[in-house]
């Protein structure tokens, strides 16, 4: 079975609303080859949600292309633990682990606080705000910046470098690299200082845990601080953007949250399912042949698990294509699943409750002002710019 399912998705239509193209996929071929049109060239994409787990869950399925005979582009983000498969994946997991637990992310909610408050006085002064750069971008990199411990002045070219290594579909790859290389150079030399003269800040912790014993290698601590900047805010951007749109298009649903904000926990979880800003795992790889939904994936075969068409299977969730922000259960897989289940879940989820606990209350009318733009980006789901009106009281 063969089918441009990614001419589809990256079409104008595909962009603004690609989950009619996910329901006909999950309903006719929930284990779809995506043909790539070069000699056989291809892979699987996967998404019912059951299915979806199951491959998630899997220890046949690899992460680590190096196991395929695939070169990595880099030396550095590739080896990170989300491209790794045990043992490495749960050595360099455990190393940050413990910075990431709930109850340590908890411990960050005044400072999250302060910087929530700030943004919304700047947006208070001026009304008619692009919700992106005016606080769904700003929010997380800060936030980010300061638990990795990197200098306020060095944020603004931070932020580009990510852009740069998520890039969009039209956007040439080589870009990518370039900026990853760049990013991974400026961390080599904030490693190094960070030697000389530790801080209270994560990268100062893996330093030392580096110098005590040979646990990380220097490639190895790169490609974690790469990681950890670009997953820790690409994505949190895209999940405070794509829930204040959510909550627009449905006001009946922000009416209730902001009567009850005891709903906010569970509105930041639909948010999450409904308009997943990671729609795509990562490329995983089958160790073996396997057999799943009438299909045989072949060994070394690549699986792309499409976690927002998972998200929507009425098989799952009631009324998928409904956003309720009181839904529950609410298995949503928009933080992966297994283990490379994200990391950073708690701190997202932080950032977002705090954001809605904050803003409804400061801001009693928020409206759409002006087209949303859609980053074209299949895997990253998102806007560019979001314009919006807020209105204070
Ligand atoms: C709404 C925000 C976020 C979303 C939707 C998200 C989503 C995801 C997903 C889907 C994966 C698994 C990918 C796969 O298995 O192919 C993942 C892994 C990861 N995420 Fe997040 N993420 C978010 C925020 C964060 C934050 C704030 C951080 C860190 C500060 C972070 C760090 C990571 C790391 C390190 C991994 C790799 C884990 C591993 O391989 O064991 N993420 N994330």
């Amino acid at each position: 079975m063969s089918m441009n399912v990614v001419t589809q998705l990256t079409s104008a239509e595909g962009l603004v609303n690609p989950y009619p193209i996910y329901r006909a996929l999950r309903e006719q071929n929930p284990v779809v080859w995506v043909d790539e049109g070069q000699s056989g060239e291809g892979w699987w994409l996967v998404t019912q949600y059951d299915l979806a787990d199951a491959i998630l869950k899997d220890p046949r399925v690899w992460k680590d292309a190096s196991r395929m005979g695939f070169q990595n582009e880099d030396s550095f983000f590739g080896n990170s633990m989300l491209f790794q498969d045990p043992p490495k994946h749960t050595r360099l997991r455990s190393l940050v682990n413990r910075a990431f637990t709930p109850r340590l992310i908890s411990r960050l909610e005044p400072r999250i606080i302060a910087i929530v408050d700030g943004l919304m006085d700047h947006i208070g002064e001026q009304k008619d705000v692009d919700f992106m750069s005016a606080f769904a971008m700003p929010l997380p990199v800060t936030v980010i910046a300061e638990v990795l411990g990197i200098p306020v002045e060095d944020r603004q070219q931070f932020r580009e470098w990510s852009r740069l290594i998520i890039g969009t579909d039209d956007e040439p790859v080589e870009e990518s690299i370039k900026a990853t290389k760049q990013l991974g150079g400026y961390f080599d030399e904030l490693i190094r200082r960070r030697r000389k003269a530790p801080g209270e800040d994560l990268l100062s912790d893996l330093t030392a845990l580096q110098e005590a014993g040979d646990r990380l290698s220097q490639q190895e601590l790169l490609g974690m601080c790469v990681l950890l900047l670009v997953a820790g805010h690409e994505t949190t951007v895209n999940l405070l953007g794509n829930g204040l749109y959510a909550l627009l298009q449905n006001p009946g649903q922000l009416g209730r949250l902001r009567q009850d904000p005891a709903l906010i926990e569970s509105a930041v979880e639909e948010m999450l399912r409904y308009d997943a800003p990671v729609q795509w795992g990562t490329f995983r790889f089958a160790g073996e042949s396997i057999s799943i939904g009438g299909c045989d994936i072949g060994p070394g075969q690549t699986v792309v698990v499409a976690l927002s068409a998972a998200n929507r299977d009425p098989a799952q969730f009631a009324d998928p294509d409904t956003f309720d922000v009181s839904r529950s259960p609410n298995r949503h897989l928009s933080f992966g699943m297994g283990i490379h289940f994200c990391l950073g879940a708690p701190l997202a989820r932080l950032e977002a409750r705090v954001s809605w606990s904050r803003l409804l209350p400061r801001f009693g009318q928020i409206d759409l002002n002006g087209t949303p733009r859609r980053r074209p980006n299949v895997a990253f789901r998102g806007f560019d710019s979001l314009p919006t009106r807020f209105f204070a009281g």
